[in-house]
């Protein structure tokens, strides 16, 4: 549904600043229907990536192929309609506040010069799936940050896009109201059958709403998969950094201070991180551990989560031994298709009770 191949985008040197190579060659293929997630850090080239797609910016080099169409192509008046079924959310929303919520979400059919009566017959059963049904003459002034996402929702939806771009959607909002809003898009998605493409720089965005996703850093994809797979064996460095925030949470504060990530010192123990998915989720792997390894182990914290339904656990233990013995446990655990590794070590002294 959305292609891009080799694309580049180099904002020219200007005010005195040197020009910036900000993408470098992104190739992906986003399918009908899919949620694409695309997360980097600030300045990876997030934002100039997707609105290349709706040439809210100009590629200074590849194509963008939506539908069958390179968008680079267009005339003028196609690219209007082009953009017209391409809808967009913004994180700052971007509403006017002249207009009230029904006004809103009826510019851009009355840009597109449809008739006052059919706007009315497109604009109710939209306010209605975002849940505003009861606000439609209200003020933006007089909503709260999640109403006024969802009224960009529904502004984005009004033309019937077949294609939907979120940048960075929900990072004004607070973790529940977002919650909200990634189950109104999944809905939106299953129920108009659109394509997404979503900016993030969050990882639990990319966990909760999308299929598959790609890591860009600095203006290159780095990786891309499936986002089960991705969350659970990240291979660049950078998609281990952002997962590790997400994921890393599981260590509680109190045990991260006792974890020294050097080198072992005299009696320190060896932590290792265990990684469960799938079928193994559940293996009583800590009795086996011992029995391998010929050693104990402690458990020092960890969580079963679930990623597009699929078990995810992460489980930190203490080796009560050497590097050895925790070597030999981390060869049995990666026998079993889980993954494992050291992290640091702990002074058996330190470790709370408990
Ligand atoms: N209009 C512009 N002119 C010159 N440089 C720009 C322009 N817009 C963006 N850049 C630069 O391009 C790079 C990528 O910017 P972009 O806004 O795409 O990043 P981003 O991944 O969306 O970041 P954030 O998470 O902070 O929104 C940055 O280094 C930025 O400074
Ligand atoms: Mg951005």
């Amino acid at each position: 549904m959305i292609r891009l191949e080799g694309l580049e985008k180099v904002y020219p040197a200007a005010h005195g600043k040197p020009a910036h190579h900000a993408l470098r060659g992104v190739d992906l293929e986003i399918g009908k229907g899919e949620i694409f997630g695309i997360i980097g850090r600030s300045g990876a080239g997030k934002s100039t990536l997707i609105r290349t797609v709706n040439r809210l910016e100009e590629a200074t080099g590849g194509r963008v192929v939506v539908d069958g169409v390179d968008i680079a192509q267009l005339s003028s008046a196609d690219l209007t309609a082009f953009r017209r079924r391409t809808g967009m959310v913004f994180q700052h929303f971007n509403l006017l506040s002249s207009r009230t919520v029904y006004g809103n979400v009826a510019l851009p059919l009355e840009l597109a010069g449809i008739p006052k009566a059919e706007i009315a017959a497109r604009v109710a059963p939209l306010l209605d799936i975002v849940g505003l049904s009861d606000k439609s003459d209200r003020y933006p002034a007089e909503l709260s940050g999640g109403q006024k996402q969802r009224v960009g929702i529904a502004r984005a939806l009004v033309a019937e896009p077949k294609v939907l771009l979120c940048d960075e959607v929900t990072s004004a909002l607070d973790p529940e109201t977002t919650q909200q809003i990634l189950d109104l898009l999944r809905d939106i998605n299953r129920r108009l059958k659109l394509t997404m493409m979503v900016i993030t720089h969050e990882m639990s965005v990319v966990r909760e709403l999308c299929d598959r996703v790609a890591v860009i850093d600095d203006g290159m994809i780095v990786e891309q998969g499936n986002v089960f797979d991705v969350f659970v064996k990240p291979q660049h460095p950078t998609t281990q950094a952002l997962i590790a925030g997400e994921i890393e949470a599981a260590l509680p504060k109190s045990l991260r201070r006792i974890i020294n990530e050097g080198p072992a010192g005299a009696g320190e123990n060896p932590v290792v991180k265990i990684v469960f998915t799938g079928p193994n989720a559940y293996d009583p792997i800590i009795s086996q551990l011992s029995r391998i390894a010929g050693i104990d182990f402690n458990i020092l914290a960890g969580q079963v989560d679930y990623i597009q339904n699929r078990p995810f656990g992460i489980l930190f233990v203490e080796a009560k031994g050497g590097l050895a013995e925790a070597e030999k446990a981390i060869a049995f655990v990666r026998s079993r298709n889980l993954n494992a590794e050291v992290i640091g070590h702990v002074d058996p002294n330190a470790v709370p009770a408990g």
